[in-house]
């Protein structure tokens, strides 16, 4: 290229009032993705719990640019709602058809105003780039007073990437593509990573040279280099050690590979903060995830979307909390949770289901094998065995007996079930919703409420027991059961017969174990109402 200055006067970096004085970055992002075999675009596959494009989009917002364009081309539709969704200050621009890097930043340049100063390009598909690497690379391009700088970095397999070109004094000349190299040039480890930043008068001018006499016969933004070296310009290379920073995803294989580096980057950081992490491998926490000092996660966790766990509480093993409020001191154990606040010092699990609209005071208890869904439970209250607890909203200190189920949808409607504050539903009820059970009442196990039971009352909802005398010998003759019935028959009498006949619990028939005299049985089981286990 010719005519082009040495270097145009630039404003002075440190007088700048705010944001990096970058004038746009440009985020490529039109490739089609291929090796992922997905219908989804690549850009919106996820590591650490967020698209590929928003780290770009982040990285590139940190700057504080004039503008963030980013160049949408395969799967524009879904790049495009998606960013509306996440990003919705960035510029879009459509890049019909892919003829190369150099062809993406003029399609981006030429929907924007006339650019002055800086212009930074990045990739959408390189997730642990991060805004302080493009800050540092910004820094170091001032530094030198460069018409260019390239974000570099060496690698033990270089294959498929541009080799940065250098000349004696170590001033970089140009890349090369791997298809473009000879033999020498493909011995050299250092890469371009495709992450610069411009002056925009040699981009612009180097842009309108480009031609695609290449092996891929496309426009390379890489020549732009060459093209500011030949004009007289420093091109400027800063090499990065961490060279993650740099790794892009092709395929699945890059894309788990990625994610448990960004995964164990987010636990080393948490584990300095003062967090235990007893098995790093295992454990899964999201870039967007809060953790208190002192919280510990125990194997098999993952902790994903808006999740907030406060000090002291323990999480795990294998738990999977999406959207989800801890309190400090609560133990989560084997659980699946969404949605649902977990208040301070209560206990969740073994094996218990949380789903959307769960809210649960402090000190209370989520036992094993119980799903709950919108439902708030007060202060110190308690459903600690096998319950589903939907649309249902529980006074402090309530308890709710093993088996209970709150009834909550009668095929059209669902409705809300109300327990007040340290009542007490028995074992095995089903809780008909819409009703209330007020303050201070029991409700007997195994009982059917469909009606409200009203302060301080027992409510009883089931059949009347009737025992059929003899009836094994009668109707089961010659069973162990029949023999059981017998012998026991045998042996009251025979204990009962014996002058001044002494036993031990051990010795006495089941029968006998029962404290109540005959007489006062039937009166004993009616006041026995309640029952089942309780907390
Ligand atoms: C490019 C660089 C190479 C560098 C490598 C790092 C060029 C010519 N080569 O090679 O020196 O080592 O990146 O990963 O730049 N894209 C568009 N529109 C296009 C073409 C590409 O938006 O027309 C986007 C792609 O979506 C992708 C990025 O640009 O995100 C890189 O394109 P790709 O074709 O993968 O470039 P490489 O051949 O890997
Ligand atoms: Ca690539």
């Amino acid at each position: 290229m010719t005519g082009q200055p040495d270097q145009p006067p630039e404003p002075d970096p440190l007088e700048d009032p705010g944001g990096s004085g970058v004038a746009a970055v440009v985020v490529l992002a039109a490739g089609e993705g291929k090796r992922m075999r997905s219908a989804r675009s690549k850009l919106l596959h996820e590591v650490g719990g967020h698209s590929l494009l928003s780290y770009a989009v982040t990285a590139a917002t940190t700057l504080q640019p004039e503008h963030v364009v980013v160049v949408v081309g395969h799967l524009r539709d879904q790049v495009e709602a998606h960013l509306a969704e996440i990003a919705p200050h960035v510029t879009t621009v459509v890049q019909e058809e892919q003829r190369g890097t150099g062809h993406a930043v003029q399609v981006a340049l030429a929907q924007l105003p006339h650019l002055r100063g800086e212009v930074v390009v990045t990739y959408a598909d390189v997730p642990l780039l991060n805004g302080d690497t493009l800050a540092d690379l910004v820094r170091e391009h001032r530094e030198q007073r460069a018409a260019v700088t390239v974000l570099t970095a060496q690698v033990s397999d270089p294959t498929g990437y541009g080799r940065v070109l250098r000349d004696r004094s170590g001033h970089v000349e140009a890349i090369v593509e791997h298809r473009d190299a000879d033999a020498d040039q493909r011995n050299i480890t250092e890469i371009n990573s495709g992450i610069y930043v411009f002056q925009a008068e040699t981009l612009e001018a180097g842009l309108a040279d480009l031609r695609p006499d290449n092996a891929q016969g496309e426009l390379y933004l890489t020549d732009v280099l060459g093209s500011a070296r030949r004009a007289g310009g420093v091109v400027g290379a800063h090499l990065i050690e961490d060279v993650w920073q740099t790794e892009g995803v092709n395929d699945r294989i890059q894309l788990s590979r990625l994610n448990a580096e960004l995964n164990r980057r987010i636990l080393e950081g948490w584990m300095r903060a003062g967090v235990t992490v007893v098995d790093p491998g295992s454990t899964w926490v999201h870039t967007s995830v809060d953790l208190g000092t002192d919280v510990t996660l125990l194997p098999g966790t993952a902790l994903e979307g808006a999740t907030s766990v406060a000090s002291g509480a323990v999480i795990g093993p294998d738990t999977t909390l999406v959207d989800v409020e801890v309190g400090e001191n609560a133990t989560v154990t084997r659980t699946h949770a969404s949605l649902a606040v977990i208040g301070p010092d209560t206990s969740v699990g073994p094996f218990a289901y949380l789903r959307p609209g769960t809210r649960l005071g402090a000190g209370g208890k989520i036992g094993t094998f119980v799903e709950t869904k919108n439902a708030e439970l007060g202060a110190g209250a308690k459903a600690p065995h096998l319950s589903y607890v939907g649309d249902a909203v529980i006074g402090d200190g309530a308890n709710i007996g093993a088996g209970v189920i709150f009834a909550n949808y009668d095929g059209v409607h669902k409705s809300t079930t109300r327990v007040g504050a340290f009542s007490f539903v028995g074992s095995n009820s089903v809780l008909t919703a819409p009703v209330v059970i007020a303050d201070g009442s029991y409700v007997a196990a195994g009982s059917t409420i469909t009606s409200d039971v009203q302060i301080g009352e027992l409510a009883v909802s089931r059949g009347r027991q009737r025992n059929v005398s003899g009836w094994v010998a009668r109707k089961r003759a010659g069973t162990k059961t029949a023999r059981a019935a017998e012998a026991a028959l045998h042996q009251r009498e025979t204990v009962a017969q014996a002058p001044g006949g002494e036993q031990t619990a051990e010795q006495a028939p089941l029968q006998q174990q029962q404290a109540a005299p005959a007489p006062l049985e039937d009166q004993r089981r009616q006041d026995r109402t309640d029952g089942g286990p309780q907390a």
